[in-house]
């Protein structure tokens, strides 16, 4: 089912063996975003707190649904952008999801799961086949603290990959998946961390495996962020740590060129949204989530 990585590419994320601190991040932040009454929650992910409540100060900002509010404040302080990102992105998922359920996809790949918990929240789905695809290490930390947890996750197949190193048109036959049936991938929070080599074979890969009907959501950053010419300070603050952690931005797409790319592999653009419309369509209340606007997300048919 699996397909060993080889050799990591050096200075990303991958380089180090150690799971992805950034997946980590995330489910921290959809985590405490849970702690908020139900009617304020952006992403409202049960399933965070498994990964989160590791993390030192958890306990603090989960205390009560104040103090998870004042901690989300604090982050969309230094994270603004990302945070609302982060959270939004989810709802968009579980809304494109449902989507391509009513239609009759049947397959889900999450590429670069992290500690996404979307195979868990959808169980109703009958049916829906999930294939998580991620690097070995991230993969394998999260399966631990699910299986530590009880948490059983029958209709996932793992994949570990490394996106640097490995084809995904080579690997995911290997899980299962049937490049005759349309499918949903979702490639969030991915496409920043590789190398444009690594990042144009997959999107590719991605087309070659999309039956009619199939569609294809994904993220990426501008180059500003990556370059440290960002005007936005959560930007530069955010690239700066990941950095430190060894994580770094490698990849920056203007809104053009993520279009092209994504023209160039053969998809069409169903829907291109940036960060200020994630929120003005799902929510998001001053003072935890600024708009800050570095980001994009988009939804893809295969032409
Ligand atoms: C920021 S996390 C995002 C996780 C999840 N999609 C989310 O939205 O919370 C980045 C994810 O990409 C994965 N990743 C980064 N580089 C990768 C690579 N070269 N191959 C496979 N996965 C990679 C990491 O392991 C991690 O799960």
């Amino acid at each position: 089912m699996s397909t060993p990585a080889s050799a990591p590419a050096q200075g990303t994320l991958l380089g180090s063996g150690k799971p992805s601190g950034t997946a980590g991040l995330n489910a921290l932040m959809r985590a405490v975003d849970h702690r908020l009454p139900a009617d304020r929650r952006l992403a409202d992910d049960p399933y965070a707190k498994l990964v989160a409540s590791r993390a030192p100060r958890y306990k603090y900002y989960v205390r009560s649904p104040l103090t998870a509010r004042l901690a989300l404040g604090a982050f969309d302080k230094v994270f603004g952008g990302f945070l609302a990102e982060i959270l939004l992105r989810v709802r968009y998922l579980d809304a494109v999801l449902a989507d391509a359920y009513a239609q009759g996809v049947r397959q889900l790949v999450l590429v670069g799961a992290g500690y996404d918990s979307t195979a868990l929240r959808h169980r109703h789905l009958e049916g829906l086949k999930v294939i998580e695809v991620d690097h070995p290490a991230t993969q394998g930390a999260k399966r631990k603290i699910f299986a530590a947890a009880g948490v059983q996750t029958p209709t996932v197949t793992y994949l570990p990959v490394d996106l640097e190193s490995t084809s995904l048109a080579e690997s995911l036959p290997g899980a299962g998946f049937d490049a005759e049936q349309p499918a949903l991938f979702a490639w969030i929070g991915v496409s920043y961390y590789l190398r444009r080599p690594s990042f144009d074979r997959a999107l590719a890969d991605l087309a070659s495996m999309c039956a009619p009907g199939s569609r294809v959501l994904w993220d990426y950053l501008d180059p500003s962020v990556v370059n440290g010419t960002s005007k936005y300070f959560s930007a530069k603050f955010a690239a700066r740590i990941v950095a430190k952690r060894g994580e770094p931005y490698i990849l920056g797409l203007t809104r053009r060129q993520a279009a092209d790319a994504a023209s160039f592999a053969g998809f069409r653009t169903v829907e291109a949204l940036r960060v200020p419309d994630l929120i003005r369509r799902y929510g998001g209340r001053k003072p935890y989530v600024a708009a800050s606007d570095f980001m994009g997300v988009a939804l893809l048919e295969k032409t």
